[in-house]
């Protein structure tokens, strides 16, 4: 294993959102000093010219790829040209920048999203392009396949490439978006039954049968497994590698625990004429495993963590009352 050094020039590109804010994290508490930063005001990343320029300039030797335009199913249907455009624009521009610089390594953000929307569970990196991905979150899906395998194409053409393209299921925690109209399922229930309590909600309508199972990972893990990803000589770069947990929940069980983080006491019901997506998400994790890293958050301590930062943060004004959706 290769540690870098801590004067190492690292660049985080999305350091303001929920995963880039826990690689800062991360990194600050490892130590690491020369680290670069950018708000999307300073330098956009869909500016091809102004990133060559940067890249230049500043001359990183790691990178961690964490911008990009992120969103739900409603989103996606209603700006799939800006998915696509910005996602492909923002990852293309980086690769390009940091292959001339010769960075020495890069981690890029796929999605489970990627994965066939009909698959064998756990699902194994290799089974990616197998079949169709669902078809609501397509342009974000395809986008992000575009960057998984630009970063193995320039492995496979450029002996000294280093890409790592991983593939993190659901993350959640600070710095996370709890808006339900455009935020994932975990903050989003945590924004209604916060809410709920609130107001004194006596119960509170969740979308479908609470029945499908989903993979959460803290950004704090997705965040240690980058890190070490970075460190390691011999990671894989010939596929993505997954990043999860390992373990599941039902939509049901994480609103209960939700629920008993918030201290919210109402009851919770299931509309059952809303969908219910598909029946599960788990990744198989077992190559990044065999790399020596393996999850440190449990789910109950993550939770308890992102609301206090919820309520610490979050102006609850703003959160809109929406349906949550899976
Ligand atoms: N969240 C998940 O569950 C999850 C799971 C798998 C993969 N991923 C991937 O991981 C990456 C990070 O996700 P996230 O959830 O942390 O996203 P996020 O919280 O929405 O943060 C995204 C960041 O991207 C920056 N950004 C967007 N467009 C930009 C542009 N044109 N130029 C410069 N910066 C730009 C934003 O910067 P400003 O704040 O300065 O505007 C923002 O801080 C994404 O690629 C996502 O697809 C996320």
């Amino acid at each position: 294993m290769v540690r870098m050094k801590n004067d190492a020039v690292i660049y985080v590109a999305g350091h303001a959102g929920l995963i880039g804010s826990a690689i800062i994290r991360r990194l600050e508490r490892d130590g690491y000093q020369a680290l670069i930063t950018r708000r999307r005001n300073e330098l956009d990343l869909q500016d091809g010219g102004r990133v060559a320029e940067f890249f230049d300039e500043v001359n990183p030797e790691y990178v961690v790829l964490a911008a990009g335009r992120v969103g739900g199913i409603i989103e996606n249907q209603t700006f799939p040209a800006d998915f696509m455009d910005e996602n492909i624009a923002i990852q293309l521009n980086v690769l390009k920048a940091a292959r001339k610089v010769g960075v020495r390594k890069l981690i890029l953000f796929g999605s489970s999203c990627m994965y066939p929307r009909e698959c064998s569970q756990p699902m194994a990196e290799d089974i990616l392009l197998s079949g169709k991905p669902e078809p609501t979150s397509l342009p974000y899906a395809i986008s992000k396949l575009a960057g998984t395998y630009m970063c193995l194409a320039y492995n496979k053409q450029d002996q000294d490439a280093r890409f790592i393209p991983v593939i993190p299921n659901s993350a959640y925690g600070p710095h996370d978006n709890f808006d339900p109209k455009s935020g994932h399922v975990l903050s989003a229930l945590m924004a209604r039954l916060h809410q709920a309590k609130m107001s004194g909600a006596e119960s509170v309508t969740l979308w479908g049968s609470g029945s499908p199972r989903r993979e959460f990972i803290h950004a704090d893990d997705v965040a240690d497994a980058c890190v070490h990803l970075l460190w390691q000589d011999n990671a894989a770069l010939e596929l993505p590698l997954n990043i999860g947990v390992g373990v599941d929940v039902s939509i049901k069980e994480l609103a209960e625990l939700i629920a008993g983080v918030v201290g919210y006491k109402g009851r919770l019901e299931w509309d059952l004429t809303k969908p219910d997506g598909a029946p599960r998400k788990l990744l198989d994790s077992a190559r990044i495993q065999s790399l020596g890293w393996k999850s440190n958050v449990g789910l109950a301590e993550g939770l308890a963590n992102t609301y206090q930062w919820y309520v610490d943060n979050a102006s609850i004004e703003t959160v809109h009352v929406t349906e949550a959706r899976v």
